[in-house]
């Protein structure tokens, strides 16, 4: 029992100290906070349509291909230019063996990558052709060749204002015509795009994503990862300039040794219903399927998601990933049979709605990600 009193007082004291921090903006800027955010701005300038040269363009491209969503903020890429291609090469130094042991999210995230480079390249008045890799050995090729119209794809504008808004939504529903206009987007070969509307259906959802949530809370080595990869306050995401950013979820930022306290099997069930409230705050969610577990439907997943959260940014409406019940395996077909995906398996499970604007996250300079 005294213990129990001992260890409450204690969370309380370190919870005054991180709210004193993160209410204090000396404090939780911890140095770094106008870098942060001069940095976020710069890498998320607009597209320079007018670059001098092929070379100055394809920099440009990488630029905007880093800007897309990828598991953890890893960045799970590298990128080779070579004549008038673009190799996008899987960084196996940046992979989570825990959450995602076949590498299924880091090949999702080098599609996202590649459709910004390809809707990057469009804009500049570049056509692109598309090599996929036939292994996990291999890796990615863009060819560009000119004369596309310049200035003129729909979705260049969005690569850089897109984000994954992890805050509560305000239960307003989406406009018919833009939930129209999402559910008509071209999809890729092997790709279905399913949506969840019905409050009832979304419920059963949210309970997966709860479900899955504990599971991966009581795994020590899952929170040793997510820990690995959190940025807990501005100087240690410039430090990096990787990883997960405590604002961009919403939390406090603290000194690491204060904000891993936060994260361990005790504080699952608080996480986990804080997760189900953000869902059931969405105007609906979806579910990208496949026909197939293998490389290339993965990356025609990320495109496809690249795609429709582009759409989703020029409409003004949010999104973020819930992805637990396809992470966690035995809750995979669970999901499958309440989306009635009989023949496709879920890559990417998402809510989408309308939400005040978040921090952004950071970006590694172009150079480090050269090879
Ligand atoms: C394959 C994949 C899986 C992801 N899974 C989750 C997830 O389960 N929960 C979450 O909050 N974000 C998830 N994300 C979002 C990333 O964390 C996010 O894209 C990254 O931190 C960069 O932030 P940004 O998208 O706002 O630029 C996922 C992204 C990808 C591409």
């Amino acid at each position: 029992m005294v213990k129990k009193m001992e260890r409450r007082e204690f969370l309380k004291t370190a919870m005054t100290v991180s709210a004193a921090i993160a209410f204090s903006p000396a404090l939780a800027a911890c140095g770094d906070g106008a870098a942060y955010e001069s940095t976020s701005t710069e890498i998320r300038e607009s597209m320079a349509v007018d670059a001098p040269n092929d070379h100055e363009n394809y920099l440009d491209f990488v630029r905007q291909a880093t800007l897309a969503a990828n598991s953890h903020n890893t960045q799970p890429w590298l990128f080779k230019i070579a004549g008038d291609t673009i190799e996008i090469h899987l960084d196996h130094s940046r992979r989570l063996p825990v959450v995602d042991p076949d590498d299924r999210g880091l090949w999702i995230s080098l599609g996202c990558a590649l459709e910004n480079m390809v809707i990057a390249a469009n804009h500049a008045g570049y056509f692109s052709t598309v090599e996929l890799p036939a292994s996990a050995e291999g890796i990615i090729t863009v060819r560009f060749e000119t004369g596309a119209e310049k200035g003129s794809h729909p979705l260049a504008q969005a690569i850089s204002l897109r984000q994954n808004m992890r805050n509560l939504y305000t239960g307003e529903l989406v406009r018919t015509s833009d939930y129209a206009a999402l559910t008509s987007i071209p999809l890729e070969p092997g790709v279905v795009l399913l949506p969840v509307v019905e409050p009832g259906r979304i419920k059963e959802i949210a309970g997966l994503i709860s479900e899955g949530t504990l599971t991966q809370y009581s795994d020590p080595a899952f929170i040793d990862e997510l820990v690995y990869w959190l940025r807990f306050n501005k100087k240690e995401a410039m430090n990096t300039r990787d990883g997960l950013f405590s604002a961009c979820s919403g939390n406090p930022t603290a000194p690491r040794l204060i904000g891993k306290m936060f994260l361990n099997p005790k504080s699952a069930a608080k996480t986990a219903a804080a997760e189900v409230e953000k869902v059931m705050s969405a105007s609906g969610m979806m579910v990208l399927a496949s026909e197939n577990d293998d490389v290339t439907h993965w990356i025609n997943t990320g495109r496809v998601y690249e795609r429709l959260a582009l759409t989703m940014t020029n409409l003004g409406i949010r999104s973020a990933f819930h992805n637990q019940p396809i992470e966690v395996p035995e809750l995979r077909p669970q999901l499958q049979e309440k989306i009635g995906a009989k023949t496709t398996l879920p890559q990417l499970l998402f809510r989408f709605g309308v939400a005040d604007p978040m921090p952004v996250s950071v970006r590694r300079p172009v150079e480090e990600v050269i090879i």
